[in-house]
């Protein structure tokens, strides 16, 4: 029997059409249906493509395209080191080739594409955690919906720098954007075709904080119909929040405030934890009671994973990182199934918290763990203590416990506002 040739590589123009009509069936919820809709997603993606950084890649076998990806350059704030990380999304699979293991073998490509690039870590938004967790993904910060009354948000005394965003605005738009990603671990860089965004979109908009030439916040949100019976009935939900300093914040939430005569809530997606600490009433509407005795305030999700790829290669990049204070050499070892690269054993020395690689010496203590749970502690989302708890990671010494923990608590845990 003839073994079948298998290959990932770049979808070249004339394959994008067998390629939207894996997508259309693979993802229902785009509603690409008609001709009209699979031409436009066509020429959605060829506008995409004319952006080096973003790619299309392919799965074939024996020449037929089976599935495909979508992966992004993307430049990410890592503990304010500004390094390129990959990112992968619009993962599809022909209905007809499903667990023929084919996204498996996107994702193998991937990583190595990217480790080739020198990049120390990945990132997707997974449609099943489950699925991608088993790959050595690891959770990133919980994603939080809060609903709130617009009456309930604090009314402040001015909102006298808040106007709709213009044309003209787009450079200082992309700054603010830019110093924000600067200042917050986890962000991503703003690429261009989310600044269009901002632009062209027909049913976003956007209000900003712009004091003389300089914006310093903005609001991007949608009006959204509470429900099909009741035209006036809406929310608004936010599709994006980002505030510079505690005097934006108070006039972007002056301006939501004074919205309360039409708008039934405020839905706001984020991963800030303590948001519930600022409306009146922090509760979402829901009136669930969870047991025993807890309002419910919030519905929490999974969003964003990342998947370390290069774990020397981490602490490298994060030499004048402090992890904590301590002195003391960690041996850590790595299980990772998915890439047949089995265990990988590395010593880092702390001195006062700073991470230096050391070969051949032993390690004062030693971890195992899995490299999806060793993700998410390297950026920050998840504490060691929680992981040894639930048996998660093993310790040779249970001394060390608060030790490792302090090592890699992040003071912010990462956050990201892009979607992809
Ligand atoms: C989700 C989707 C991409 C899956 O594609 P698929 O090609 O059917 O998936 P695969 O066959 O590659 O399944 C993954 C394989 O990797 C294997 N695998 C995962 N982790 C592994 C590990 N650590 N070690 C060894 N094997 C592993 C799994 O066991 C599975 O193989 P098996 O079925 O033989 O057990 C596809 O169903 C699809 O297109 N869905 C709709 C669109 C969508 O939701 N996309 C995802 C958006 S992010």
């Amino acid at each position: 029997m003839k073994a079948i040739r298998s290959m990932v590589k770049k979808i070249p123009l004339k394959d994008l059409e067998a390629f939207i009509d894996i997508i259309a069936n693979a993802y229902p919820g785009f509603g690409i249906v008609s001709p009209d809709d699979k031409k436009k997603m066509k020429q959605r993606m060829v506008k995409l493509s004319l952006d080096p950084t973003i790619n299309h890649y392919g799965v074939y076998r024996d020449r037929t395209l089976i599935g495909g990806m979508r992966t992004y350059d993307f430049m990410m704030n890592l503990f304010s080191v500004r390094t390129l990380v990959g990112g992968v999304g619009l993962v599809a699979v022909d209905l007809l080739r499903k667990k023929e293991r084919a996204c498996k073998e996107m994702i193998s490509f991937f990583i190595n594409l990217y480790r080739k690039k020198g990049s120390v870590l990945v990132a997707l938004y997974p449609f099943r955690p489950d699925f991608y967790r088993k790959m050595g993904f690891g959770y990133g910060t919980k994603l939080n919906l809060y609903k709130v009354w617009p009456g309930d948000l604090p009314r402040g005394g001015s909102k006298k720098h808040v106007r709709f965003l213009n044309e003209k605005d787009r450079d200082a738009l992309r700054r603010c954007a830019y110093r924000f990603f600067l200042s917050h671990h986890g962000m991503l860089e703003m690429k261009r075709h989310e600044l269009d965004y901002f632009f062209k979109s027909s049913e976003a908009k956007t209000v900003v904080y712009k004091e003389g030439k300089k914006i310093l916040g903005y609001l991007l949100f949608v009006i959204k119909r509470v429900d099909d019976a009741n035209f006036l009935r809406n929310n608004i939900v936010i599709r994006e929040l980002v505030y510079e300093n505690e005097v934006v914040l108070s006039e972007l939430l002056t301006f939501l405030h004074t919205q309360l005569d039409q708008i039934h809530q405020i839905l706001y997606p984020t991963q800030e934890e303590f948001f519930h600490f600022l409306p009146r009433d922090p509760r979402d509407g829901s009136d669930n009671i969870i047991p025993l005795i807890g309002h419910q305030v919030n519905t929490q999700g999974i969003g964003i994973m990342y998947r370390v790829i290069d774990a020397k290669g981490m602490f490298r990049l994060l030499r004048d990182h402090k992890f904590g204070n301590h002195n003391y050499r960690l041996n850590i070892v790595l299980h990772d199934s998915f890439t047949g690269r089995g265990e990988e054993s590395l010593v880092v020395e702390f001195k006062d918290g700073l991470p230096r690689l050391v070969a051949r010496v032993a390690g004062d203590v030693r971890i195992h763990l899995d490299i999806a749970d060793f993700s998410s502690l390297m950026v920050g989302s998840v504490d060691y203590r929680s992981l040894h708890k639930y048996g998660l990671s093993q310790i040779s010494d249970r001394g060390f416990i608060e030790i490792v923990t302090d090592t890699f608590r992040a003071v912010e845990k990462p956050i990201c506002h892009n979607t992809f």
